[in-house]
Protein backbone atom coordinates (compact mmCIF):
# COMPACT_ATOMS: atom_id res chain seq x y z
CA UNK A 1 0.00 0.00 0.00
CA UNK A 2 1.30 3.77 -0.74
CA UNK A 3 1.13 5.07 2.66
CA UNK A 4 3.11 1.72 3.94
CA UNK A 5 5.90 2.08 1.28
CA UNK A 6 6.01 6.25 1.33
CA UNK A 7 6.77 5.71 5.29
CA UNK A 8 8.85 2.72 5.62
CA UNK A 9 12.06 4.51 6.88
CA UNK A 10 9.79 6.41 8.89
CA UNK A 11 8.71 3.29 10.54
CA UNK A 12 12.03 1.63 10.92
CA UNK A 13 13.04 4.73 12.56
CA UNK A 14 9.97 4.67 15.19
CA UNK A 15 11.27 1.27 15.95
CA UNK A 16 14.41 2.13 17.21
CA UNK A 17 12.87 4.73 19.62
CA UNK A 18 10.77 1.91 21.34
CA UNK A 19 13.07 -0.07 23.59
CA UNK A 20 10.46 -2.44 25.45
CA UNK A 21 11.52 -5.10 23.24
CA UNK A 22 15.56 -4.83 24.17
CA UNK A 23 17.05 -7.44 26.12
CA UNK A 24 17.84 -5.38 29.07
CA UNK A 25 14.09 -3.35 28.87
CA UNK A 26 12.48 -3.37 32.74
CA UNK A 27 9.13 -2.34 34.07
CA UNK A 28 10.75 1.28 34.47
CA UNK A 29 11.37 1.34 30.54
CA UNK A 30 7.88 -0.06 29.63
CA UNK A 31 6.32 2.65 32.03
CA UNK A 32 8.09 5.42 30.22
CA UNK A 33 7.12 3.95 26.46
CA UNK A 34 3.14 3.58 27.89
CA UNK A 35 3.29 7.61 29.59
CA UNK A 36 4.88 8.27 26.26
CA UNK A 37 2.03 6.64 24.19
CA UNK A 38 -0.47 8.39 26.38
CA UNK A 39 0.49 11.73 25.85
CA UNK A 40 0.85 10.86 21.90
CA UNK A 41 -2.53 9.29 22.14
CA UNK A 42 -4.62 11.54 24.40
CA UNK A 43 -3.58 14.75 22.43
CA UNK A 44 -4.27 13.07 18.69
CA UNK A 45 -7.24 11.75 19.76
CA UNK A 46 -8.77 14.52 21.13
CA UNK A 47 -8.48 15.65 17.08
CA UNK A 48 -10.09 12.48 15.70
CA UNK A 49 -13.35 13.02 18.04
CA UNK A 50 -13.60 17.04 17.07
CA UNK A 51 -12.52 15.91 13.40
CA UNK A 52 -15.87 16.29 11.54
CA UNK A 53 -14.77 15.16 8.45
CA UNK A 54 -13.13 11.97 9.43
CA UNK A 55 -16.13 11.15 11.60
CA UNK A 56 -18.54 11.66 8.16
CA UNK A 57 -15.82 9.52 6.11
CA UNK A 58 -16.72 6.84 8.84
CA UNK A 59 -13.99 6.81 10.95
CA UNK A 60 -15.32 6.03 14.65
CA UNK A 61 -13.05 8.06 17.09
CA UNK A 62 -15.00 6.35 20.04
CA UNK A 63 -14.59 2.40 19.08
CA UNK A 64 -10.89 3.32 17.66
CA UNK A 65 -9.95 5.08 21.15
CA UNK A 66 -6.90 3.75 22.97
CA UNK A 67 -5.84 6.65 25.27
CA UNK A 68 -8.41 4.96 28.21
CA UNK A 69 -6.43 1.14 27.73
CA UNK A 70 -3.02 3.28 28.34
CA UNK A 71 -4.62 5.13 30.92
CA UNK A 72 -5.76 1.75 32.65
CA UNK A 73 -1.88 -0.03 31.82
CA UNK A 74 -0.72 3.51 33.81
CA UNK A 75 -2.89 3.01 36.62
CA UNK A 76 -2.34 -0.32 37.38
CA UNK A 77 2.08 0.15 37.39
CA UNK A 78 0.91 2.98 39.71
CA UNK A 79 1.16 6.29 37.74
CA UNK A 80 -1.88 8.50 37.17
CA UNK A 81 -2.18 9.69 33.44
CA UNK A 82 -3.79 13.11 34.50
CA UNK A 83 0.12 13.95 35.82
CA UNK A 84 0.96 13.69 31.80
CA UNK A 85 2.55 15.53 28.93
CA UNK A 86 1.09 15.45 26.01
CA UNK A 87 2.69 15.58 22.54
CA UNK A 88 2.41 18.32 20.25
CA UNK A 89 0.74 17.13 16.35
CA UNK A 90 1.22 18.20 12.97
CA UNK A 91 -1.30 19.89 10.97
CA UNK A 92 -4.85 17.63 10.89
CA UNK A 93 -7.07 19.75 9.19
CA UNK A 94 -7.55 18.19 6.19
CA UNK A 95 -9.46 15.23 5.71
CA UNK A 96 -6.75 13.68 3.67
CA UNK A 97 -4.12 14.86 6.86
CA UNK A 98 -6.55 13.40 9.01
CA UNK A 99 -6.40 9.88 7.42
CA UNK A 100 -2.57 9.94 7.06
CA UNK A 101 -2.11 10.51 10.99
CA UNK A 102 -4.83 7.86 11.61
CA UNK A 103 -3.18 5.61 9.20
CA UNK A 104 -0.23 5.47 11.63
CA UNK A 105 -2.09 5.13 14.67
CA UNK A 106 -3.77 2.58 13.31
CA UNK A 107 -1.30 0.97 11.71
CA UNK A 108 0.61 0.84 15.20
CA UNK A 109 -2.25 -1.79 16.51
CA UNK A 110 -0.68 -4.10 14.01
CA UNK A 111 2.79 -3.69 15.48
CA UNK A 112 1.41 -4.18 18.97
CA UNK A 113 0.25 -6.89 18.33
CA UNK A 114 3.80 -8.40 17.36
CA UNK A 115 5.09 -6.43 19.95
CA UNK A 116 2.98 -7.76 22.63
CA UNK A 117 3.64 -11.75 21.43
CA UNK A 118 7.16 -11.17 22.32
CA UNK A 119 7.14 -9.36 25.59
CA UNK A 120 8.61 -11.08 28.27
CA UNK A 121 7.79 -8.54 30.98
CA UNK A 122 5.41 -9.14 33.32
CA UNK A 123 3.25 -5.94 32.95
CA UNK A 124 -0.01 -5.10 32.14
CA UNK A 125 -0.73 -5.29 27.89
CA UNK A 126 -4.32 -4.07 27.63
CA UNK A 127 -2.73 -1.01 25.08
CA UNK A 128 -0.56 -3.45 23.01
CA UNK A 129 -3.62 -5.63 22.87
CA UNK A 130 -5.08 -3.10 21.05
CA UNK A 131 -8.26 -4.31 19.27
CA UNK A 132 -8.01 -7.85 20.53
CA UNK A 133 -9.13 -10.34 18.53
CA UNK A 134 -11.33 -7.63 16.05
CA UNK A 135 -7.64 -5.54 15.21
CA UNK A 136 -7.69 -7.39 11.40
CA UNK A 137 -11.20 -6.33 10.86
CA UNK A 138 -10.60 -2.60 12.29
CA UNK A 139 -7.45 -2.75 10.06
CA UNK A 140 -9.59 -3.76 7.13
CA UNK A 141 -12.65 -0.92 7.73
CA UNK A 142 -9.90 1.80 8.01
CA UNK A 143 -8.10 0.53 4.91
CA UNK A 144 -11.74 0.81 3.15
CA UNK A 145 -12.20 4.62 4.38
CA UNK A 146 -8.37 5.23 2.97
CA UNK A 147 -8.91 3.61 -0.68
CA UNK A 148 -12.74 5.19 -0.85
CA UNK A 149 -11.45 9.35 0.22
CA UNK A 150 -7.79 9.21 -0.53
CA UNK A 151 -8.62 8.30 -4.26
CA UNK A 152 -6.84 11.32 -5.95
CA UNK A 153 -3.10 12.04 -6.44
CA UNK A 154 -3.56 15.16 -4.39
CA UNK A 155 -5.42 13.53 -1.43
CA UNK A 156 -2.45 10.67 -1.24
CA UNK A 157 0.29 13.07 -1.37
CA UNK A 158 -1.38 14.98 1.64
CA UNK A 159 -2.29 11.95 3.32
CA UNK A 160 1.43 10.70 2.68
CA UNK A 161 2.99 14.31 4.11
CA UNK A 162 0.46 14.20 7.30
CA UNK A 163 1.57 10.40 8.26
CA UNK A 164 5.27 11.15 7.63
CA UNK A 165 4.91 13.81 9.49
CA UNK A 166 3.15 12.01 12.00
CA UNK A 167 5.94 9.47 12.75
CA UNK A 168 7.77 12.18 12.71
CA UNK A 169 6.10 13.84 15.64
CA UNK A 170 5.96 10.80 17.67
CA UNK A 171 9.32 9.83 16.86
CA UNK A 172 10.96 13.11 18.48
CA UNK A 173 8.23 12.58 21.73
CA UNK A 174 9.50 8.84 22.44
CA UNK A 175 12.86 9.99 21.88
CA UNK A 176 14.87 8.91 24.87
CA UNK A 177 18.44 9.25 24.22
CA UNK A 178 19.77 7.99 27.23
CA UNK A 179 17.20 5.31 29.30
CA UNK A 180 18.42 6.19 32.45
CA UNK A 181 18.31 9.93 32.08
CA UNK A 182 15.54 11.66 34.05
CA UNK A 183 12.19 11.77 32.34
CA UNK A 184 10.97 15.21 31.52
CA UNK A 185 7.90 15.10 33.80
CA UNK A 186 9.27 15.27 37.33
CA UNK A 187 5.97 13.54 39.04
CA UNK A 188 6.15 10.59 36.62
CA UNK A 189 9.83 10.23 37.47
CA UNK A 190 9.19 10.49 41.29
CA UNK A 191 6.72 7.66 40.99
CA UNK A 192 8.77 5.51 38.57
CA UNK A 193 11.89 5.72 41.63
CA UNK A 194 9.02 5.75 44.80
C1 LIG B 1 9.48 -2.05 18.47
C2 LIG B 1 8.58 -1.32 17.83
C3 LIG B 1 7.74 -1.81 16.66
C4 LIG B 1 7.71 -3.02 16.08
C5 LIG B 1 8.53 -4.26 16.40
C6 LIG B 1 6.72 -2.95 15.03
C7 LIG B 1 6.38 -4.00 14.21
C8 LIG B 1 5.41 -3.97 13.23
C9 LIG B 1 4.98 -5.10 12.45
C10 LIG B 1 5.52 -6.53 12.61
C11 LIG B 1 4.04 -4.66 11.60
C12 LIG B 1 3.31 -5.50 10.54
C13 LIG B 1 2.18 -6.23 11.18
C14 LIG B 1 1.29 -6.94 10.20
O1 LIG B 1 1.36 -6.66 8.99
O2 LIG B 1 0.49 -7.76 10.67
C15 LIG B 1 3.85 -3.26 11.83
C16 LIG B 1 2.98 -2.46 11.15
C17 LIG B 1 2.84 -1.11 11.39
N1 LIG B 1 3.40 -0.38 12.40
FE1 LIG B 1 4.83 -1.02 13.65
N2 LIG B 1 6.19 -1.71 14.99
C18 LIG B 1 6.78 -0.98 15.99
C19 LIG B 1 6.52 0.32 16.32
C20 LIG B 1 5.63 1.12 15.66
C21 LIG B 1 5.32 2.48 16.04
C22 LIG B 1 5.89 3.22 17.25
C23 LIG B 1 4.42 2.94 15.13
C24 LIG B 1 3.76 4.28 15.08
C25 LIG B 1 2.89 4.67 16.01
C26 LIG B 1 4.16 1.89 14.19
C27 LIG B 1 3.32 1.97 13.10
C28 LIG B 1 3.01 0.93 12.26
C29 LIG B 1 2.17 1.05 11.09
C30 LIG B 1 1.52 2.34 10.56
C31 LIG B 1 2.03 -0.23 10.55
C32 LIG B 1 1.19 -0.64 9.34
C33 LIG B 1 2.04 -0.85 8.12
C34 LIG B 1 1.16 -1.23 6.93
O3 LIG B 1 0.67 -0.33 6.24
O4 LIG B 1 0.95 -2.43 6.74
N3 LIG B 1 4.91 0.79 14.55
N4 LIG B 1 4.71 -2.86 12.84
Amino acid sequence: MYLRDATLEHHREAERHVRILDPDATVATYARFLARMYGFHAAIERVFADHAALTRAGFDPESRCKAPLLAADLHELGLDPNLLERSALPDLVSLARALGAAYVIEGSTLGGTFIRSRLTLDVPMRFLAGYGAATGAMWKVFGAICDRELAGHAARDEAVTAARETFGALTAWLDEPARDAPHPNPALERRLHA
